[in-house]
């Protein structure tokens, strides 16, 4: 048995389910190119029948990313696997088709309404069409820690006959336990004839908090290949958080029978921020790897002890997970080599013409604030709308606010002419509203609002500060109903908060102008 553990990421698929988590192209590029440099073995991109936007998603990262297998994924039908496949094309070999199917008792009797046999038909039927069209093909039975493992068993063993070559045993709903999914794990092992011919692979939801631990528990049982996301980002609860996988099979080697991965550790810390900024999912400071204070020592007799020696309370090198990495910040002094190479490292690539505004950006801010940090410069990136084309820009804003008075908000905005399909050089069309809030922030995005004539309906609202400091910046994230029911992030970062604000809200505004189309009706897909 292999003595490496493949990682799966699905990130930009069960990751960007969770609500307000939609993530555009450009955004979904970014961070499919980090998760290359994190050196993922596989990366799911997206279910490419789903809608335009996922299938253009899935083909750009097969066209554009290399390294990484890409894989996209496709319920057991000829139409959903034909659009899996000529999404994953581009990428050649490295393409991966994973195909689903559920098959525990409580979905074939209440969602498929289907028989044992038909759903071993389809599986089967499917993974042919499958292994037709490429030469990887993933077959996961949904719902795989409720289903009976003798049908389990059988199923596997028909999918791996007809040319799977990867078992996925989803743990759908996070209904498993550690010792109990290690057996099950244990049992197709012993029963499934050819098992030997394909990767054992597990993928945990975290309903209960245990998909790292149940995935780990699989690792033991023989499974060589988890699939999870950064941050554990994920439908409901979320899925295994890949970070702690990998690093707990680093720092326990011996529980884990020496097993390794081609994780690029000192990636897990960019990987982690540029995912949160791009989901809008705020990493608790508490959580393991990745939180703020996971290598943070405030208690006295902690600090005497790692000021001794460092291993008496710390169990990894914070630099392994890519802590500490921030190098000389940049001031207002700084020129835009500078900047661009600073911009490089944490992994945004920019065009010229987005440089220059990013650049105007940069300097505005390094004027109210000493020291512009790596964060600061990723916070910025989200509020000049990398990810969206930006339709409307903020000119300017008053308030006025206080104790005594009615919260007012003025606030002029420029219609980008490149977003509605003006000339370049056309004039911009500028707008300008005011009105009354129950406070500034409140009042900003109503003058935005009459200016659009459109109402936003403010779900959740955080501000928290970029870095420590006076003079830090503070980014807002906020998620935005515009009345269909679907939450859309927005982010904006400055020194002034009422600024951020607004600057998020307009953030969402571009991103809901800039979404792919829902499927039309009657095509709504279920996701997994
Ligand atoms: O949770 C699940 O069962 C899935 C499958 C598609 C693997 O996401
Ligand atoms: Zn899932």
């Amino acid at each position: 048995m292999s003595d490496q553990v493949l990682i799966f990421d699905t990130t930009l698929r069960d990751g960007e389910q969770c609500p307000g988590a939609s993530m555009n192209l450009r955004e979904k590029m970014e961070v499919a190119r980090q998760l290359a440099r994190l050196n993922v073995d596989i990366i799911e991109a997206g279910f490419p029948v789903i809608s335009d936007g996922d299938f253009h998603a899935v083909q750009q990262i097969a066209t554009e990313v290399r390294g990484p297998i890409i894989a996209g994924l496709a319920r057991c039908t000829a139409k959903d696997i034909d659009a899996a496949a000529a999404a994953v094309k581009p990428a050649g070999d490295r393409g991966r088709v994973h195909v689903f199917l559920a098959t525990s008792k409580i979905h074939r009797e209440h969602k498929l309404k289907k028989a044992h046999d038909e759903i071993l038909r389809l599986a089967v039927e499917g993974v042919k069409r499958a292994r037709g069209l490429v030469r990887d093909v993933e077959f996961s039975p949904e719902d795989a820690s409720r289903t009976e493992p003798e049908f389990l068993a059988q199923i596997t063993q028909a999918a791996i006959e007809v040319g799977a070559t990867t078992i996925n045993i989803p743990d759908t709903v996070g209904f498993a336990v550690p010792d109990q999914f290690a057996a099950l794990v244990e049992y197709l092992f012993a029963n499934v004839k050819n098992i030997a011919d394909a990767v054992v692979s597990v993928h945990c939801h975290n309903d209960l908090g245990l998909a790292v631990a149940n995935s780990l528990a699989a690792v033991r049982a023989g499974a060589r290949q988890v699939e999870g996301t950064v941050n554990g980002i994920g439908e409901r609860a979320g899925n295994a958080a890949l970070e702690e996988v990998v690093m707990a099979l680093r720092t326990r080697p011996e529980v884990f029978g020496n097993v390794t991965t081609g994780v690029n550790s000192r990636e897990i810390v960019k990987s982690s921020r540029l995912i949160s900024r791009m989901s809008g999912l705020l990493v608790p400071r508490s959580k393991a790897i990745v939180g703020e204070n996971a290598f943070a020592h405030s208690s006295g007799i902690h600090q005497d002890g790692m000021l001794k020696n460092r291993s008496t309370y710390e169990i990894m090198d914070p630099h392994d997970v890519g802590w500490g990495e921030t190098e000389l910040p940049l001031t207002k002094h700084s020129g835009r080599h500078a900047m661009v190479k600073r911009l490089e490292h944490l992994g945004y690539a920019l065009s010229a013409e987005e440089t220059e505004h990013f650049f105007r950006r940069f300097k505005e801010v390094g004027d109210r604030k000493k020291f512009v940090y790596d964060d600061d410069l990723a916070a910025l990136i989200e509020d000049i709308s990398l990810g969206a084309p930006e339709t409307y820009e903020l000119e300017y804003f008053h308030v006025t606010s206080g104790t005594t008075t009615v919260p007012t908000a003025t606030v002029r905005l420029r219609r980008n002419p490149a977003t509605t399909g003006a000339a370049p050089d056309a004039e911009a069309e500028i707008f300008q509203d005011s009105a009354p809030g129950n406070g500034a922030v409140d009042a900003a995005m109503k003058a935005i609002d009459r200016i659009l004539g459109r109402q936003g309906h403010l779900t959740e609202y955080h501000v928290q500060a970029v870095t420590g400091g006076k003079d830090a910046l503070g980014e807002v994230t906020l998620k935005v109903d515009f009345g269909d029911g679907k939450l859309i992030t927005g982010k904006g970062a400055s020194t002034d908060v009422i600024e951020a604000s607004a600057r998020a809200y307009l953030h969402a505004v571009g991103r809901v102008l800039s979404l792919p189309a829902k499927p039309p009706a009657g095509e709504e897909v279920n996701t997994p």
